[in-house]
């Protein structure tokens, strides 16, 4: 019997991907994944609307002008070894967290990302590709390590970029794909499914557990 794992998802902005968790979790395919805190960096977001309709403990952390991002991280830190975190979900969180913060949680920190790593890393993935005239794009799901959009992959979705697209519609089938693949790479973590073999992330079958 697998134990609940403990989840804390970090938001910034929307919040359309923790909705997608929270449908899930709801819907049974998280698997034994539950949420149990979201942390998000601003305040007045959508995604903590999200959070409080859904019953979830939120926590606002801002990085104040001046504060170094050592200390910041230390903040989110504190909470997420009292509420004894599990897995950290990135969803939307729009900071790159430090060298210690992910030593610390190293193994435990996932993120998605709106293209098809190592192409277009940073904050602004859908228009980069958009601009750039690839005919496919798409979704990653990785392991955050020291660097930026860097760690081991876990799941891709390809998207294609039709002639007709504009951003927009780029933008809505990017995070439909993004709405299926996070929870599916979420339930295989909380599974224990997950084997990382320096860059390479391999998926065991549930028979070899
Ligand atoms: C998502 O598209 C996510 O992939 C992207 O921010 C959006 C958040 O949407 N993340 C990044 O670009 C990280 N580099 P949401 O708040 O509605 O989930």
């Amino acid at each position: 019997m697998i134990e609940e794992v403990r989840i804390a998802v970090l938001v910034s902005g929307q919040g359309t991907n923790l909705q997608a968790i929270i449908n899930a979790q709801a819907g049974g395919s998280l698997g034994p994944a539950k949420v149990v805190l979201v942390i998000s960096d601003k305040l007045g977001v959508p995604a903590l609307e999200k959070a409080e309709n859904a019953g979830i403990k939120t926590a606002v952390l801002e990085r104040k002008s001046g504060m170094e991002r050592e200390d910041f991280d230390n903040l989110i830190a504190d909470i997420l070894r009292k509420e004894k975190i599990d897995l950290i979900a990135l969803a939307g969180f729009m900071r790159v967290l430090g060298k210690n913060f992910v030593k610390e949680f190293s193994g435990k920190i996932i993120n998605v990302h709106p293209a098809i790593l190592p192409s277009f890393k940073g904050t602004s993935g859908i228009s980069d590709a958009f601009e750039s005239g690839v005919k496919i794009t798409g979704v990653t799901v990785h392991f955050v390590d020291e660097g930026v959009d860097s760690g081991p992959i876990i799941a891709q979705s390809v998207v294609v970029v039709e002639e007709t697209d504009t951003e927009e519609t780029l933008e809505s089938k990017i995070h439909k794909n993004e709405h299926e693949l996070y929870p599916e790479a979420i339930r295989l973590f909380a599974e224990g499914r997950l084997r990382v073999e320096g860059k390479k992330v391999k998926i065991i079958s549930k028979e070899t557990i």
